[in-house]
């Protein structure tokens, strides 16, 4: 629900606040008549399992926001520890994120980043406007993961995920 009053918490210290939850870094990658294009998000979250559905929250005039909707499809890359450089090239905002990169499919409609932990290639399953953000959700056509560690994001920085070695007993969703 919007309204129009004032912000009780400033967007600074929302980011900040929020930048308390860790996650994960992945790049959202997709391609309309205008060419490939991709950008860094640590907004994606899993929606539902049955049948799988994920969302990712997009900044207004986020170019790759707009190329996803209008195509219908992009692939969602999890990146790992080793794709920081990859995070930062897809993050530079107004840039050509793919310039001097070979694009590889691997099977997908659209192009993906080679090497990421986890590839789920999507259809957009509906577009919700919300504050300054547009959510896009996909309904997962495929997936495919390989091991590895992952790339996290913390207080504003990249970090590392650290594993307990041992399963969780019980789980309750
Ligand atoms: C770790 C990290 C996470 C980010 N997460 C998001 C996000 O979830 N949504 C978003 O709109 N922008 C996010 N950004 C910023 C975008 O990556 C950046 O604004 C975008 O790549 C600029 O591209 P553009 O010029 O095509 O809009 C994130 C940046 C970093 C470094």
């Amino acid at each position: 629900m919007s309204t129009m009053t004032a912000p009780l918490v400033d967007p600074m210290v929302m980011r900040q606040t929020m930048g308390r939850f860790a996650t994960g870094v992945a790049v959202i990658t997709t391609e309309d008549a205008s060419g490939p294009h991709g950008m860094t998000v640590n907004s994606l979250t899993s929606v539902s399992l049955d049948p799988p559905l994920l969302l990712v929250c997009f900044n207004h005039g986020a170019r790759t926001a707009e190329a996803a909707v209008s195509s219908g499809r992009f692939v969602v890359n999890i990146l790992s520890k080793r794709q920081q450089a990859i995070a930062l090239r897809f993050a530079a905002r107004g840039e050509d994120h793919f310039a001097g990169l070979d694009l590889e499919y691997a099977g997908h409609r659209v192009p993906v980043v080679p090497q990421a932990l986890a590839h789920l290639e999507c259809d957009v399953d509906r577009v919700v406007e919300a504050g300054d953000h547009t959510i896009v959700f996909g309904a997962v056509l495929s997936a495919s993961m390989r091991d590895g560690e992952p790339l996290g994001f913390f207080g504003g920085k990249f970090s590392d995920i650290q594993q307990h070695g041992h399963e969780p007993e019980h789980w309750f969703f």
